[in-house]
């Protein structure tokens, strides 16, 4: 196979798909990615749920640039102590419950879950892990184990050995939590499966068939969290409070970060027996956590009504287009489900061609394990004038499909 043509492979890059977007980048600007050539994109999807906060925000712009001329990195995590740290973890648990009072600062989503996977079986003595169907939780061998899409683990096994998956909103699946699982790990409003929200019921019995069972609730608001939802944690919606959350995506405010959070009692065993039980270097990054940091304050500055109010706007207009079969969201988390996998990619290339051309085009994508079906979260901090022209470029782009 020729790789001249791919922009990555054609350049000394990893490339993840054979037919990569490739579209270059300038720089970005509130809710636009600013693209070489002149054009522009409306950012539908915050660059999968990071980019909560839209690009360039002055309060993550001032926290990173104040730790940039202090400091970058000293030494592994775990041994030196920096204020930014003490800093990020405090604005992060003046957002949670008291009883998540300790946090490990991480570098991705899938570290986040591997480490609270680590942390339920040294917590629990027990080796049984669960997911939930439709789940999907990153692409480290262990966060791909307890990921459902089969399709995408198959090459890659064999992963962890005893996982299993509970069905989606099953009560009588419940069952299968046992006295020897761990860990029942679960988004509490799923993204990859096509933004499913869970029945409160349901995801209450969980919680508490977990406790029941002395097996860890996990909950993963990588994706759902930072005010995705309309609350900063999804969770609160539903009533219920893991007993070990993890984070990522719009924490670092477009810094590489994730995050384990529980309580101090449980995060100290990975501090012994053994020690180190889990180290990685780059952990509370100072810059990373300068983000975190950052990230807070521009969601203290985010009116929560104003998104809900925007965003019921769009899921109206979307929902009365002739191509949408249906929308599901909540608070700026969105599918829109079209009739096939053809008209997706219809209406996502169409909403590209604009930027291309050098004009004003919007992104939209697709997600993994539903095919008919595109996503959109746009960013929280994008005015009414800035949702309106992004919703224009929805519309225009779902015009395209015949
Ligand atoms: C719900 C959820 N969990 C975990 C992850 C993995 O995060 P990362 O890609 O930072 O490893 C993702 C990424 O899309 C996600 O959506």
């Amino acid at each position: 196979m020729n790789h001249a043509d791919n922009p990555f492979l054609g350049q000394g890059l990893a490339s993840t798909t054979l037919h990569p977007l490739g579209l270059e980048v300038e720089g970005g600007d509130g809710p636009w990615i600013l693209l070489k050539g002149g054009g522009k994109l409306f950012d539908g999807i915050s660059g999968i749920g990071v980019s909560n906060f839209g690009h360039g925000h002055p309060a993550i712009a001032d926290s990173l640039h104040a730790q940039m001329d202090q400091n970058l990195h000293t030494m592994v995590y775990g041994e030196f102590i920096q204020d930014v740290q003490r800093q990020a973890a405090a604005s992060l648990q003046a957002s949670l419950p008291s009883h998540l009072d300790s946090v490990y600062f991480v570098n991705s989503g899938a570290e986040a879950v591997d480490v609270a996977l680590k942390l339920a079986k040294r917590l629990t003595g027990r080796t049984k892990l669960m997911g939930v169907e439709g789940g999907y939780h990153g692409n480290t061998h262990g966060a791909l184990s307890v990921s459902s899409n089969e399709t995408r683990k198959a090459p890659f096994r064999p992963l962890l050995p005893e996982v299993s998956f509970l069905k989606w909103n099953d009560m009588a699946d419940l069952a299968h939590i046992d006295a020897n699982t761990a860990a029942v790990i679960v988004e509490t409003v799923q993204g990859d499966a096509g933004i499913r929200i869970p029945n409160r019921a349901w995801l209450q019995a969980l919680a508490n068939t977990c406790r029941a069972n002395g097996a860890m609730f996990v909950l993963d608001e990588i994706q759902c969290g930072m005010g995705r939802t309309g609350t900063t944690w999804a969770f609160s919606q539903f009533d219920v409070v893991p007993d070990i959350l993890c984070m990522g995506k719009a924490l670092g405010g477009g810094m590489p970060v994730g995050a384990v959070a529980t309580c101090t009692h449980r995060m100290s065993q990975l501090a012994h027996s053994p020690s180190l039980g889990h180290i990685t270097t780059f952990g509370g990054h100072p810059l990373a956590c300068a983000g975190v940091r950052g990230a807070f304050k521009a969601l203290a500055q985010v009116d929560m009504n104003q998104v809900e109010t925007r965003c019921q706007a769009w899921q109206d207009a979307l929902a009365a287009h002739r191509a949408v079969h249906q929308v599901r969201r909540l608070g700026a988390f969105i599918a829109v489900e079209l009739a096939n996998v053809d008209h997706v990619s219809r209406a996502v290339m169409s909403g590209l061609k604009p930027a291309q051309e050098g004009k004003t085009g919007v992104l939209m994508f697709w997600f993994l394990s539903v095919p008919h079906a595109f996503r959109l979260a746009p960013p929280l901090t994008a005015t009414d004038e800035e949702m309106e022209k992004g919703l224009a470029l929805v519309l225009e782009a779902l015009d395209s499909v015949k």
